[in-house]
This record gives C-alpha cells, sequence and structure tokens, in this order.
C-alpha cells in the first residue's frame, strides 16, 4: 500500500504528535484509531447496548471523519464534533474495555480500512496498525520510549491542563496500561513485522519527523 504510514507504540510513546506533525508535512489524512474506539465506547454509551450486532446499526451509513481544526484534529460522527465528549474520562475507560472484544475490533476493522485513500494518503496512528488493520503498509513505524520519559511527557501535558499529577502515580499506571496493552488475547500491542522501531527518548520530535521522513 503506498502513501500510507502506521505508527504503532505504547500510550505516551508521542504517537499522536509525530502522526499530526507528518500528515501536515506531508498534506495526508489522519486515522486515529483510539479515537474510534472512544466513538464506539460513545455510542454504547448513548444506547446502553454493548453487543457489536446494535452498535454496527449505530454506525452504519454514518459519515465520520477527522478534521484539522487549529492545531487539534476532531472528530465528526453523523454531522456532530464529538471530540470534547469522547475523551471523556468514563469514555476512556469503557473503550479500553470494548477493545478487547474481539467482535467490536472485527466491526472496526472496515471502517478504519476505508480511510485509506492512496491519492490522499494515509497516517493511521494506533496499537494495531502495522500489525493488524494494515499489514500490507510499506512504511510502519513503532514508536517507543522509556517509561519514565512517557510519564514525564503525560505529565506536561496533564500540568498544561491544570492538573498536578504525582510522577510515580503515573509510572505505575503507565505501567499497568503496557501490561494489558501488550498481554491481551486480541491484536496485543506489539513490533509489527517490517517496523522500524525509533526510540524516541532521547530524541526531540523533529528527529523523530527527519527519521520517518528518510523512510518515506
Ligand atoms: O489511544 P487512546 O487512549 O485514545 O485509545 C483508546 C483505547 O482504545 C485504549 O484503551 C487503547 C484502545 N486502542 C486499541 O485497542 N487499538 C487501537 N488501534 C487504538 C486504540
Amino acid at each position: 500500500m503506498d502513501n500510507l504510514i502506521t505508527i504503532d507504540g505504547p500510550g505516551g510513546s508521542g504517537k499522536g504528535t509525530v502522526a499530526k506533525l507528518l500528515a501536515a508535512k506531508l498534506g495526508w489524512n489522519i486515522l486515529d484509531s483510539g479515537a474510534l474506539y472512544r466513538l464506539i465506547a460513545l455510542i454504547s454509551e448513548n444506547i446502553k447496548e454493548t453487543d457489536p450486532d446494535s452498535i454496527g446499526i449505530e454506525l452504519k451509513d454514518k459519515n465520520i471523519f477527522f478534521k484539522l481544526i487549529g492545531d487539534q484534529y476532531h472528530l465528526f460522527f453523523d454531522g456532530k464534533d464529538v471530540t470534547d465528549t469522547i475523551r471523556r474520562e468514563e469514555i476512556g475507560i469503557k473503550a479500553s474495555d470494548l477493545a478487547h472484544n474481539q467482535n467490536i475490533r472485527d466491526l472496526i476493522k472496515d471502517t478504519q480500512r476505508s480511510f485509506y485513500d492512496p491519492n490522499t494518503g494515509l497516517i493511521a496512528d494506533g496499537r494495531d496498525m502495522g500489525s493488524v488493520v494494515f499489514p500490507e503498509a510499506k512504511i510502519k513505524i513503532y514508536l517507543d520510549a522509556s517509561i519514565e520519559e512517557r510519564a514525564k511527557r503525560r505529565q506536561i501535558q496533564l500540568k498544561e491542563k491544570g492538573m498536578e499529577v504525582n510522577m510515580r502515580n503515573l509510572i505505575s499506571s503507565l505501567e499497568d496500561r503496557d501490561l494489558k496493552d501488550k498481554n491481551r488475547d486480541v491484536s496485543p500491542l506489539l513490533i509489527p513485522e517490517g517496523a522500524k522501531v525509533i526510540d524516541s527518548t532521547n530524541l526531540s520530535i523533529d528527529e523523530v519527523l527527519n527519521k520517518i521522513m528518510d523512510l518515506v
């Protein structure tokens, strides 16, 4: 698959930031697959059902797209901007639950693949983009960073939103999440076959971008 870059990696590795800057640099579209799992969680909460069939009916024929507004990609579903709603903590928890369900993952796979158009180009950001959703991608990145660095980045992000979080708590919650992501039965987080591993612990964003642009 040409004009497609998959970026997988653990939470806090910088996937979202790198995906956004790459999309801007190349003029390609973006697929934030985590946002789609959050959307599924939102739909499930609205209809008070968790079975894939009911969720599938709600998803059917609805327009879903990402749009850059200011410096942030917004997710639109059926004409509504759902960006703020899907970022709510309880939606994140529900998304994580639903992401363990193979039927939900199967349901969402076609939607994810429909974001790819070789003429427009796509940066696909997630946990299983290079391994399950787009195994044919020619450029696959696995972005990693030490747990201390990832916690530090998360702390800065939260601080910008006015939240103070203890470093030790952040590290332990990232460790928990890593363990769950890497050991789950369905689509565990792993280095996809053929992926280029980039450890961003001691790299600036520009250095990471340059490494990826070298592959493009
Ligand atoms: O990256 P995020 O926090 O927005 O992702 C929301 C949830 O979806 C999170 O629990 C991880 C899960 N997810 C997944 O299982 N596979 C993906 N490709 C993307 C996200």
